[in-house]
Formats: structure tokens, C-alpha cells, sequence
């Protein structure tokens, strides 16, 4: 096992175009990194290069203390764990884990251990001699990831290895990864598009988008601090509500209302002119559900309501002004999304009775406000010691 180092890695394609632009990102021995991002931002060309199947146009990559930029991908010793069709259906589960083995001329009491300890710790034993088509999709992940473990590789790399399956199986795999990641202690290089997997796999979670690293930190980091207005809006689901705000003194004056402010988010963004605030649908509710003290409230004609038993999405329409609607149509670009961002989503307890049509009362957690620029999308009231790396940030003096 080893740790990776990745410094300044550029990637420039024949056209020119940096498919991945001056990325550093340390991963620590053992650690799960994620690498998310909407398709295109250069995740799996990042990829590629740690393993050694695209060219470094400049930087360094470090496996360990070596520096591996000019090594073959067979002398990086990785292993790319591949999706479960990747299996050789002709052979017993035993011959497929055993494959790379068999490939190196491995003896038989040699590939017999390895093969056995690896089935060992997948649980696989009493499926040695069935075959992959019998299997089930948890089975066949597990003979996939046996595959690399024999090879006694310093770290597995994924690239968007669940994203042909359907929710259910997609949610057990992603289980089954995780377990034995943390099993194995090894280190991993994980690609998706998907914000669940990064949320829910990572130790720590890097964020692209064109090429260029946003934010580098772990799931709640990303969560409670996004850098900005991007990663605000790719982690969570349903995703951050972005609307237009001014904010005089200690008042938020949004589209529905005003709201107060804590007094220190309040000072860092008072007298700023006009804003996009961001809050997460979670961080609403039901007035009529709590106790009065969790602070302000509006008032808002609710659109659609979808009541799901544990929890009700409820839908509010609201204007934004041209400044902020055209900032927030390019983040819908950006996130390669289409949800219409001028509708507030919130989620309500189940227990609501708010009706389709009707204008409720509605109270927000001010607190959990978050304030970017419309001009550059930073995020003003980041808490940096909470927020992993930002590296278009300014350091602060
Ligand atoms: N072989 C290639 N030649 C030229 N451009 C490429 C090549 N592979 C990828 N790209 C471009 O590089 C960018 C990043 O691609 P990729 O790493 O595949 O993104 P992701 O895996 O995040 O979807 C895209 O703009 C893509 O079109
Ligand atoms: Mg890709």
C-alpha cells in the first residue's frame, strides 16, 4: 500500500484544451479519494494518468516516494478494478481471481495461497468453482475486486464502476465497496458523477469541474462549507436553493421576506449590494411543526406538494432579478443539470398538512445561510477551518 501525490498535473489533449488543469491533491495511505464532477471535468483523464495509460503533460505524480510520471502502468503496480462484467464468464470464480497470477506465470502452490486469502476475505470460499453468471452483482463485485487484491497492488482505482446498474443494486454495491475498502485498509481512487457514492465512500471528497479542482475536503466539510456556488449546488440532494438576497444590517431581505441573521454571518456580507443566498431545502420547515424559538419565518404560496410519508417536498416559485438569474442559468450549466432554479424546494416533516395552493408559513434556519458572490460565486461565509482546501481561495493574511 502507498500513498499517492499528485502536484500540478496538467493534462493537454492534441487540440490543446486542458482536460485537467493544474490539479494537486495528496492521498494518504489507505485513504478513500473520491474524484467528482459533471461529465466532462476531467475525472477520468486524472484517473488515467495515476495509473499510467494517459501521458503527464506537466507535474508530478508520486506513488510512495517514487516518482512514477515516466513508469509503465505495469511497473506502478495499481490495479484498475473494473466493472463485474469485466469477468470472464468461462471460468470459476477461483481461475478469474487468479487471472493476473496465471498472466505473471505465477507456480500453483503460489497462486493457490494468494487465491485462498483473497477468497478468505471476501467471503467467496464456497463459490471458488461456480461461475460468474451465477452470482449474484454483490458476488461478482467482490471476484472483481479478488482480481486486484492478488495482485498485492499499492492502491485500486474505479472508474464509475456501478454506474450501469440499477438504484437497488447500485445502493448494495456501493455498500459492499465501502465495507471492504475499509477492510482491506487500501488505498482507493474512486471516480463518479454521482454525489450519493462521493458523499457516502469517501474519506475525502476532491470536486472538479472543468478540469480544475474546486474543493478538496470530506463529505460534511463539503456539506456544511462549500467553497462555492459549484459545490454548493453538486453536493446534496435535493440540492441547495439559491435566491437572490440583500442583506441590510442583521436582515436578509429575500424574495419571500426578510430573515435575521446571526450577528457574525450578518458582518461579513452587510452593505454588500445584491447576493445569491443559499440554503438547503433541510434547513426549512413547517412553522407550524416547530416551537416558535428556531428562528424567522415567512410567509409563501406553496406550488406542489409531494408527500412521502417520512418527509414532504413542498415547491415554491419565486422572481429573481436578471444579475442573479443569469448567474444561476450558468450554474445550471456547469452542473450539467436542468431542476428549474427559480423554485424554491423545501423539506418538510412528514407530519405537515401544508396543502397544494395554500400560503403557509414556513421558518428557515438562518444559521445554515450560506451568501456567494453573483459576480465570482465564492462563498463569503465560509468557515475555512471547516472546509478542507479551497484552492482558488484567497489565503488568507
Ligand atoms: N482522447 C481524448 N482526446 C481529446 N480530448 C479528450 C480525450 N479524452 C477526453 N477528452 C476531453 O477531456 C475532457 C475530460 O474528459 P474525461 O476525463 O473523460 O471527463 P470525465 O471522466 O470527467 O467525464 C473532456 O472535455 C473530453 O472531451
Ligand atoms: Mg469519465
Amino acid at each position: 500500500m502507498a500513498s499517492i501525490s499528485i502536484q500540478h498535473l496538467v493534462k493537454k489533449y492534441g487540440d490543446g484544451f486542458p482536460a485537467v488543469n493544474d490539479v494537486s491533491i495528496d492521498i494518504a495511505d489507505g485513504e478513500f479519494m473520491i474524484l467528482v464532477g459533471p461529465s466532462g471535468c476531467g475525472k477520468s483523464t486524472l484517473l488515467r494518468m495515476i495509473v499510467g495509460l494517459e501521458d503527464i503533460s506537466s507535474g508530478d505524480l508520486k506513488i510512495g516516494d517514487r516518482r512514477v510520471n515516466d513508469l509503465a502502468p505495469r511497473d506502478r503496480n495499481l490495479a484498475m478494478v473494473f466493472q463485474n462484467y469485466a469477468l470472464y464468464p468461462h471460468l470459476t470464480v477461483y481461475e478469474n481471481i487468479a487471472f493476473p497470477l496465471r498472466l505473471a506465470k505465477k507456480d500453483n502452490a503460489e497462486v493457490d495461497k494468494l487465491v485462498k486469502e483473497a477468497a478468505a476475505t471476501l467471503e467467496l470460499e464456497e463459490h471458488l468453482q461456480r461461475k460468474p453468471g451465477n452470482l449474484s452483482g454483490g458476488q461478482r463485485q467482490r471476484v472483481a475486486m479478488g482480481r486486484a487484491i492478488v495482485r498485492q497492488a499499492d492502491a485500486f482505482l474505479f472508474d464509475e464502476p456501478l454506474s450501469n446498474l440499477d438504484a437497488k443494486l447500485r445502493g448494495q454495491m456501493r455498500t459492499e465497496i465501502s465495507r471492504l475498502q475499509k477492510k482491506l485498509g487500501i488505498t482507493t481512487v474512486y471516480v463518479t458523477h454521482d454525489q450519493t457514492e462521493a458523499m457516502t465512500l469517501g474519506d475525502r471528497v476532491a470536486v472538479l469541474k472543468r478540469g480544475i479542482l474546486q474543493q478538496l475536503a470530506t463529505p460534511r466539510e463539503l456539506y456544511d462549507n462549500p467553497g462555492n456556488l459549484f459545490v454548493a449546488g453538486f453536493i446534496g440532494s435535493p440540492p441547495m436553493n439559491f435566491l437572490p438576497v440583500e442583506v441590510d444590517g442583521t436582515s436578509a431581505k429575500l424574495p419571500f421576506g426578510s430573515v435575521e441573521l446571526p450577528a457574525d454571518k450578518a458582518q461579513k456580507v452587510a452593505g454588500r449590494g445584491l447576493l445569491i443566498a443559499g440554503i438547503r431545502p433541510e434547513h426549512f420547515e413547517d412553522a407550524s411543526l416547530t416551537d416558535g424559538s428556531g428562528g424567522s419565518t415567512f410567509q409563501a404560496k406553496v406550488d406542489v406538494v409531494e408527500w412521502l410519508g417520512n418527509e414532504t417536498y413542498a415547491y415554491i416559485p419565486f422572481e429573481a432579478p436578471p444579475e442573479v438569474a443569469k448567474q444561476l442559468h450558468q450554474l445550471e450549466k456547469d452542473l450539467d443539470g436542468e431542476a428549474m432554479r427559480t423554485q424554491l424546494v423545501i423539506t418538510l416533516d412528514g407530519a405537515s398538512r401544508i396543502k397544494e395552493g395554500e400560503t403557509a408559513e414556513i421558518s428557515v434556519d438562518a444559521s445554515k445561510m450560506h451568501f456567494f458572490d453573483p459576480a465570482t460565486g465564492e462563498n463569503l461565509t465560509v468557515d475555512p477551518a471547516n472546509a478542507g482546501q479551497i484552492p482558488g481561495a484567497a489565503v488568507p493574511a
